[in-house]
């Protein structure tokens, strides 16, 4: 990912992630059982290394990676990544809202679409899609609320909780934004 400009929303600011981002806030979060509860990060243990690797990994990728921070204090309350297949035109976005507070005012629904119409507008992609387990409800309904529509479904691919669960894809394409 090469540095860019930050993007701008209602209530938040995407930050292009560097290092000044890596932090015991950003460690918590993922060691945070109700955080990493549908993600494959509750089977790792985080530290200020595995974070900075992580936020490493994304330079010089066609990839990119912000900082979710605050509108109004600027504080880093989550990361959203957008993996690119430069080929297919096609990019995969992962969300996390780390502070638990934050949940329900609508961070991640602007985040995700302000990084969908970027990808769109400044970087030409096709298309992107979001996979999250079906039980991550609040994740169907992010999805859902910027436009995608069902995608495919993978039946029983993990496991969460004893239990085998359905991973499900919501895709939107670059065509369909006026119809959200
Ligand atoms: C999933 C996540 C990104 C949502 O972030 P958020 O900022 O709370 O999302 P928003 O506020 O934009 O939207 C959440 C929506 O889900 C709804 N919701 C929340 N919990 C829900 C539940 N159990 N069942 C149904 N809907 C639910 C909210 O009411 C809201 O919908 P509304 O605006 O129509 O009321 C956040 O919970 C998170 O980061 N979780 C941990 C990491 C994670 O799971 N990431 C996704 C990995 S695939």
């Amino acid at each position: 990912m090469t540095a860019g400009d930050a993007i701008n929303t209602r209530q938040i600011v995407l930050r292009p992630m560097d290092q000044s981002f890596v932090s015991t806030t950003w460690v918590g979060w993922l060691r945070d059982p109700e955080v990493v509860a549908f993600s494959r990060q509750r089977h790792r243990e985080h530290t200020l290394e595995s974070c900075a690797a992580y936020a490493a990994s994304y330079e010089g990728t066609p990839s990119y990676l912000w900082a979710i921070t605050l509108a109004g204090d600027g504080r880093h309350v989550g990361n959203i990544a957008a993996d690119v297949d430069e080929h297919d035109g096609v990019a995969n976005v992962a969300v996390m809202i780390g502070e638990r507070e934050c949940w329900g005012r609508g961070l991640a629904s602007e985040a995700v679409r302000a990084v969908c119409d970027w990808l769109f507008d400044r970087r030409g992609l096709r298309k992107v899609e979001i996979g999250t387990m079906e039980a991550n409800r609040a994740m169907v309904r992010v999805a859902r609320k910027v436009g995608m529509v069902e995608d495919g479904r993978r039946r029983e691919q993990v496991v969460r909780r004893g239990q085998p669960v359905d991973l499900v894809y919501f895709a939107l394409f670059r065509g369909e934004r006026g119809l959200r």
